[in-house]
């Protein structure tokens, strides 16, 4: 089934007039005859304005609903359209005069600019010439040709929404927030010129209290969506890369399918805990290790391999850099360890030998005779070695590295110790990150006590 009649299908009811345009068109070519017999049957005048009219473009969900909400929250997954749907709604606003005074907030100054004003969804590129806002970045402001004017908010600066007035503000991803709170709060303050001021949040959603205070109130009304409802209309990179990288996990419910994750009760970690220190790229580091917990029996019930590498910066804090955690023959996990040591420039390989002994030194040997390997032996139960490592995070002192890590961060939110399943990617990030930092921290303090006695 081609991506177009998939999205027909999983979408029957909420197609935009364009797309019902098309149904039962096979293909492109069908498209472009269909596309040409219609236009042939409407006035240059209206065909000229098409391209703009999102009337024409949106999905049902994407146009504000008719009832008499104060806040329109768009929960949706990434690339659902949900800044193209906040731009648009804040066109119309302005068209009708119902939007004079405008606050546009974003994460940060970077944000607002480079998403919700000149991006490819962005106000800007919304508005055909005639009724394009003049922007003037030094002021951080828009202003329309009929007068309304819309001032650009970082929330990271949420001082700055105290005081000004408006009618209509648009935040953008308030789940990435700095200080979420304090900047809407600073917003609604002055929010209230008219007789009608209104609001709205585009955005994938983040388990956050604030947020789910915003969607409860009486007069808000949540629109959710699915990445894949916007799939005809997304690149094929964006596609490759997001929906590849989250389809079947966990995190995938939230950013594709923009579902609340509700934290696992008893699991160490949550989401929130490990995205608050998320960093994009690792610093220099000084020591970088790959941890395995390896599956020693070969075959199809055999468990995975847990393949994680991690580094240490000269602050103390640890970089985790990538999971290739794989349910493989021990060969093929041993090569696959010794190429992720190559390519992060580990120092060491670290490999619990619970269970295989020798082996799982001999079969790494066998792939690269030089690499050092440090056996490590688990004496203690799982989440007694765990804990210190989730104590860390709690501290802000370990990094996820990038977005790669989506299977890992299922494992650590929901592992609980009544779990049957064995948690071979928390495992060998345990592993991992007790090589570097815990085990370092313990040295210290044995070296600072045994001084401390010399003395
Ligand atoms: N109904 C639609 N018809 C045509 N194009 C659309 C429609 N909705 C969104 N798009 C386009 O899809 C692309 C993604 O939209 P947008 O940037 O608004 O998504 P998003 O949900 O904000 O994504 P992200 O999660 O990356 O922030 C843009 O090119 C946008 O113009
Ligand atoms: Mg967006």
């Amino acid at each position: 089934m081609s991506v177009l009649e998939q999205h027909y299908e999983r979408a029957a009811d909420n197609l935009s007039p364009a797309e019902q345009l098309f149904l039962d068109c096979p293909d492109e070519d069908a498209q472009r005859i269909r596309l040409a017999e219609f236009l042939a049957t409407i006035p240059p005048s209206v065909r000229e304005a098409m391209p703009w009219s999102w009337r024409w473009w949106a999905r049902p969900s994407q146009l504000a609903p008719a009832t008499n909400w104060r806040t329109w929250v768009v929960r949706a997954g990434r690339g659902y359209g949900k800044t193209r749907t906040g731009a648009e709604e804040t066109r119309r606003r302005v068209r009708k005069g119902l939007a004079g005074h405008i606050a546009l907030i974003g994460a940060t100054a970077a944000d607002v600019r480079d998403v919700m004003v000149e991006g490819e969804s962005g106000i800007l590129a919304v508005h055909p010439t005639g009724s394009r806002p003049e922007y003037e970045p030094s002021k951080r402001r828009l202003t329309w040709p009929n007068g309304a004017t819309a001032t650009c908010f970082s929330a990271e600066e949420p001082d700055r929404l105290r005081g000004p007035q408006s009618d209509w503000v648009w935040g953008d991803e308030p789940a990435s927030w700095r200080s979420g709170v304090l900047a809407w709060d600073n917003a609604m303050f002055g929010h209230r010129l008219g007789n009608d001021p209104r609001s709205m949040l585009t955005m994938t959603p983040r388990p956050l209290d604030w947020l789910r205070k915003i969607e409860a109130e009486a007069r808000t009304y949540v629109t959710t969506g699915a990445t894949y409802d916007n799939l005809t209309n997304l690149a094929e990179s964006f596609i490759d890369m997001v929906v590849g990288r989250y389809e079947g996990t966990r995190l995938g419910r939230q950013e594709l399918f923009a579902e609340l994750l509700v934290d696992t009760p008893g699991a160490l970690w949550t989401q929130d805990l490990i995205d608050r220190h998320r960093v994009r790229e690792a610093p220099m580091l000084q020591r970088v290790v790959v941890a395995i917990d390896p599956a020693v029996t070969a075959g199809e019930d055999s468990d995975s391999t847990g393949i994680v590498a991690a580094g240490l910066a000269a602050d103390g804090h640890v970089y985790v850099l990538a999971d290739r955690t794989c349910r493989v023959s021990p060969d093929a996990w041993a090569r696959r360890a010794v190429d992720l040591y190559d390519e992060v420039e580990g120092d060491r390989i670290v490999a619990e030998v619970n269970n295989g002994g020798d082996l799982v030194e001999t079969v790494l040997r066998t792939v690269d005779p030089s690499v050092p390997v440090r056996k490590v032996h688990a004496s203690r139960g799982k989440r007694v070695r765990a804990e210190p490592v989730a104590a860390l995070y709690e501290q802000g002192r370990v990094h996820h590295v990038g977005a790669e890590l989506a299977d890992l961060e299922d494992e650590l939110t929901t592992w609980t110790v009544e779990a049957s399943e064995s948690p071979d990617r928390l495992d060998a990030l345990v592993w991992a990150v007790t090589e570097l930092a815990v085990e370092q921290v313990k040295r210290r303090r044995r070296s600072v006590v045994a001084s401390s006695v010399a003395a």
